[in-house]
């Protein structure tokens, strides 16, 4: 298959099995950026069947980038016990207050503009530009990264890997529906190209897949010894 076809084909198996999450919405809609820069802050160290119920909890309760910024920062680590690594409940509250002095409330849609709040990395700011504005932009998290490895079949360990992986994955992202783009990759890596006994069989991306073709997906990404 040629590389062209891929995005076309991962987003046809999207279409298909698309998994129905909290911060998800309607096939077709585009999830608020307060919604999409909350989930993914809340997803970067906690799983998503852990994240759930938490991101139900705070919608409830802070609605809007206003309201978290005018809670009290107690109540939103309080409300934040269990998930872990407060530094991000903390970067939370200072985000959403720079949101609204910096932005009169309305998150920034520019990669500059978003690296420059507090807690959103490069990660975060290409996430939030492909979900919840349809902007081409690339969001490679740890899923992504074995995805892109293997499709190429990269062999060099990780971490240095990472400059290829990312030249590879920006290539590959499509003009259109990008936020359903960035989403089926993770989709993929977390349900079919998993880490160890990947489901080639039925990946939508099996013809292009380089590692599967060399029976070495399993294998990959490589990681250099500690
Ligand atoms: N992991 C991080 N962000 C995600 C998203 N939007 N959907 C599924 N998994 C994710």
């Amino acid at each position: 298959t040629h590389a062209a076809r891929l995005p076309a084909k991962l987003l046809a198996w999207y279409d298909r099995h698309r998994r129905t999450l909290p911060w998800r919405a309607m096939p077709g809609k585009r999830t608020p950026p307060y919604l999409v820069w909350l989930s993914e802050i809340m997803l970067q160290q906690t799983t998503v069947a852990t994240v759930g119920d938490y991101f139900h909890r705070f919608v409830k309760r802070w609605p809007t980038v206003e309201a978290l910024a005018a809670a009290p920062l107690d109540d939103i680590l309080s409300a934040w016990a269990g998930l872990g690594y407060y530094a991000r409940a903390r970067n939370l509250h200072a985000c959403a207050r720079t949101v609204i002095e910096r932005h009169g409330g309305q998150f920034p849609d520019s990669e500059a503009d978003l690296l420059a709040l507090p807690g959103i990395g490069r990660y975060t700011a290409a996430a939030i530009r492909a979900i919840a504005f349809d902007q081409p932009a690339s969001a490679v998290d740890g899923n992504v990264e074995r995805v892109i490895a293997r499709l190429y079949a990269i062999e060099t360990p990780l971490p240095d890997a990472k400059a290829e992986i990312h030249a590879r994955a920006a290539e590959l992202v499509p003009q259109q529906r990008a936020g359903d783009y960035a989403q089926a990759m993770m989709d993929l890596g977390a349900t079919v190209c998993t880490p160890r006994s990947p489901s080639c069989v039925i990946c939508p991306l099996m013809d292009g897949c380089e590692a599967r073709r060399r029976g070495i997906a399993e294998e990959l990404p490589r990681r250099a010894p500690k």
